[in-house]
């Protein structure tokens, strides 16, 4: 089987070709130097030179205050990009996975969000990774979107890599309480992927199980470091954020389960990657 893996310089899709190619994919990975999202020619003539029987979209732009004021470049990379991608997949009878958030929901609610609940973003980051959602859907009906929350792996610009750093040298860190989510292991997410390709399309919540505030997960991180760093928590009113963040973007797993699928907890999944980056990648 052949995998095309877009945005393959990011935290999941590092993660991803080494998950397709343990499981004997054979794998043609793109970075954004190697193949422009937003560059329709380039698809198309990429999907007629390798004719791929899967094409996984993880390329975005993700950096949600940076996305507030270059609004043009955000629903270009997270709006159309995915729409060309869904068409040119289409025309090729490729099936065509993307890869979506939790902050297309308002974070209002107080249970977990499920497949069918309305969205409504309230950031551009948010808003232009709905558009990307539509449109692929709306270009080709066999899309599959996955969404998922508070994304961790290894070289990778993120929550857990970032406390990491700050525990090996500040004597306290302060953490927001109030906000709640799922943290999720690139590695778990990859295997849920896998696991989704042979799957009805459709949209589809994907995170590891349970949820926590930010402050919990960073409790969690430095104590399963035994670092002495002291975690505060606080407001995130104190925190005082230039861009919004839902109060509560936990996204349910039931479609998953339905599907034969159980994601380990959040907390298992970011102990073996805590092992790891100590084992494997000396981080
Ligand atoms: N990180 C999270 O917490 C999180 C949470 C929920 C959902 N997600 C979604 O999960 C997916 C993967 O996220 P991630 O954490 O792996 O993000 P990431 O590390 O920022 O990776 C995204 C990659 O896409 C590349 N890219 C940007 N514009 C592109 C373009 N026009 N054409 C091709 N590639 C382009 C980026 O390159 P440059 O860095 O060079 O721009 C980067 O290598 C995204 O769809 C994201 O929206 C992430």
């Amino acid at each position: 089987m052949k995998i095309v893996i877009t945005g393959a310089g990011g935290q999941l899709g590092k993660e991803l070709i080494q998950l397709f190619k343990e499981e004997n994919y054979v794998v043609f990975p793109f970075t954004k130097q190697q193949l422009d999202i937003t560059n329709r020619t380039q698809i198309k003539e990429m999907i007629e030179k390798i004719q791929p029987d899967y094409l996984i979209n993880t390329a975005a732009f993700t950096q949600v205050d940076l996305c507030e004021t270059d609004i043009d470049q955000a629903f270009l990379i997270n709006g159309i990009g995915p729409y060309y991608l869904a068409c040119e997949a289409k025309e090729k009878k490729v099936k065509f996975f993307h890869i979506s958030t939790d902050y297309v929901f308002d974070g209002e609610k107080i249970e977990p969000y499920i497949e069918e609940d309305s969205p409504d973003p309230q950031t551009i980051y948010g808003k232009s990774k709905l558009l990307g959602e539509q449109l692929a859907l709306t270009a080709n009906e066999s899309s599959t979107i996955i969404r998922t929350s508070w994304l961790y792996g290894h070289d990778g610009k993120n929550f857990v890599n970032t406390i990491k750093k700050l525990a090996s040298h500040s004597s306290e860190i302060r953490v927001v309480h109030d906000q709640y989510g799922c943290p999720t292991y690139t590695r778990d997410l990859g295997i849920a992927l896998i696991y989704l390709l042979t799957k009805p399309h459709g949209i589809y919540h994907v995170t590891n199980s349970g949820s926590c505030s930010w402050f919990e997960f960073a409790t969690e991180i430095v104590t399963f470091l035994n670092s002495q760093t002291v975690v505060i928590p606080i407001s995130t009113k104190e925190y005082g954020l230039k861009t919004p963040r839902p109060n509560y973007s936990v996204l349910s797993q039931k479609k998953l389960n339905s599907n034969g699928l159980f994601l380990r907890n959040w907390k298992e999944g970011l102990h073996e990657y805590l092992k790891k980056a100590d084992d494997e990648y000396g981080d």
